[in-house]
């Protein structure tokens, strides 16, 4: 059995790396019985699904359609927030319901099991079978067996400094497919439960990368998404003089149509990165790049690395070079110690900088984490109204932003039918959720879409095509 350590997992900072290749099981325990996934949190989470489930298919199990007919169910956990947490407790006492009424085993993995306080409780729970942590995904085969023979298993890595390739992935769309490139983040930002949950910055080969985006796109993928805590730290540690710029433009040479990566650190975004996001057409024109914060003081506590005025040169430069650049970022509300005055910096470079779309925090206190230690913690009445003010700032942007493509063209990749009868769901190259009145055949293209409509979060187009 084995716990995680925080201790040990914050030494692992010069920890070497290591690539371990995952040997296919030939086990089938699975074979009559049915699985079920439930994924919380980030697109890593949904990516590491991709690859629980392809492991559970590996050993024969067959997907069900809900929780409810499953004879297996897995939890793949999220830790950044309390409500993340109170979220699968909820669901573990649901399933906990279940299992007293019919067979079932209960596996909770992803990142609470990587929490140790967490990690106790989960063990104490009698219904819970198995528990596994972010870096023991590709031991389930062998988890599983031991279960299925009556065991209860507990396996936690806390080291963190390995690269598992060819693990089986059972990917959830033939469209549009996410791409690890990196895993891990050493930040250490005050707030952030990452670095403890997901261990040390570790960047995949380049060989092994550009062989999946080979094989994607020779399967007919149009859009790939690359995948990180901190993309673009892609490289740092191989030492090799590659970095994110460099794959970026190898990979859009391949020609594959549309590229999009995720979550930038302002830190470590360079020049080269952003003259190769203006190069290439198939790179989308959306950056992700967290603010947290437009308060200098409150950046320093929360350990970013860079002052408002740092972000916004940044922002500056990016819209200057990238043609048609959507803004995305991050926000916390009421860190620890954040006055009406830190805040209201942050709602005035919000109106500033008239963001694309964003997602906003109210900051939550996280187990071991330096910020979680400050004593002028903020009563959550203030941060919730905090929250309001600074979401009616960020979605009168949004429309604003929205109402100017109105009457443009933008090339939007169709994935799916709509609700409304004759519309068909897709994103467009700056990441808008637009509803397109097109047909059928066109799901799986990239189409010319004519913009009738703006709404705050989507908006309306027809097909040129
Ligand atoms: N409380 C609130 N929000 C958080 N985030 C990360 N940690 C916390 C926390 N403890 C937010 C940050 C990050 C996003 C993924 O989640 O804004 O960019
Ligand atoms: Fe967390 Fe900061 Fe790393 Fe992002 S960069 S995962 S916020 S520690």
């Amino acid at each position: 059995m084995l716990l995680p350590d925080y201790k040990k997992a914050k030494e692992q900072l010069s920890g070497e790396r290591k690539i371990i290749r995952y040997n296919e099981s030939l086990s089938t325990v699975g074979l009559g019985k049915k699985y079920f996934v439930k994924t919380y949190g980030c697109q890593m989470n949904e990516h590491d699904t991709e690859n629980i489930e392809a492991l559970l298919e590996a050993l024969a199990f067959s997907p069900a359609k809900n929780y409810e007919e499953a004879d297996l169910v897995i939890l793949n956990t999220c830790s950044i927030r309390e409500n993340a947490h109170n979220k699968a407790f909820g669901m573990i006492g649901r399933l906990k319901h279940l299992k007293s009424k019919k067979d079932l085993l209960i596996g909770i993995g992803g990142c609470m099991p990587q929490e140790e306080a967490v990690a106790k409780s989960l063990l104490a729970k009698k219904e819970i079978d198995f528990v596994f942590g972010t870096h023991n995904i590709y031991q389930l085969p062998e988890i599983i067996d031991r279960v299925l023979k009556g065991e209860k298993v507990f396996e936690v890595y806390s080291k963190a400094g390995e690269v598992i390739e060819d693990i089986p992935l059972k990917r959830a769309s033939n469209i549009k497919a996410y791409i690890n490139i990196i895993y891990g983040c050493d930040k250490f930002c005050t707030y952030c439960i990452v670095p403890f949950t997901r261990g040390r910055e570790r960047s995949r080969a380049k060989e092994d990368i550009l062989a999946e985006v080979s094989l994607l796109k020779a399967s007919g993928y149009k859009e790939i998404t690359l995948l990180g805590q901190n993309v673009n730290a892609y490289g740092k540690d191989l030492k090799d003089n590659y970095f994110l710029s460099n794959l970026l433009e190898d990979i859009a040479k391949m020609g594959i149509e549309r590229i999009r990566f995720m979550t930038s650190h302002p830190w470590d975004f360079t020049d080269e990165l952003i003259e190769v996001i203006a190069k290439y057409d198939n790179i989308a024109p959306a950056i992700h790049l967290p603010l947290q914060s437009a308060s200098d003081r409150i950046l320093k506590l929360m350990g970013r690395r860079y002052t408002s005025s740092d972000y916004e040169t940044l922002v500056a430069k990016l819209r200057k070079k990238v043609k048609n650049l959507s803004l995305s970022t991050d926000i916390i509300v009421a860190f620890p110690g954040e006055t009406e005055e830190d805040f209201q910096m942050t709602l005035d470079l919000c109106k500033k900088l008239e963001y694309d779309n964003a997602f906003s925090f109210i900051y939550s206190a996280r187990e071991n984490t330096a910020a979680a230690k400050l004593k002028e913690q903020i009563d959550l009445d203030v941060a919730k109204k905090r929250l309001a003010r600074l979401n009616e700032v960020l979605n009168s942007s949004f429309l604003k932003r929205n109402e100017a493509l109105v009457g443009k063209v933008l090339p939007v990749l169709i994935e799916e039918e709509s609700s409304k009868k004759g519309y068909y769901l897709g994103y467009s190259d700056n990441s808008r959720l637009v509803n397109v009145k097109t047909t059928k055949d066109n799901i799986g293209k990239i189409i010319p879409v004519e913009i009738t409509a703006a709404k705050t979060w989507s908006l309306d187009g027809k097909a040129l095509k």
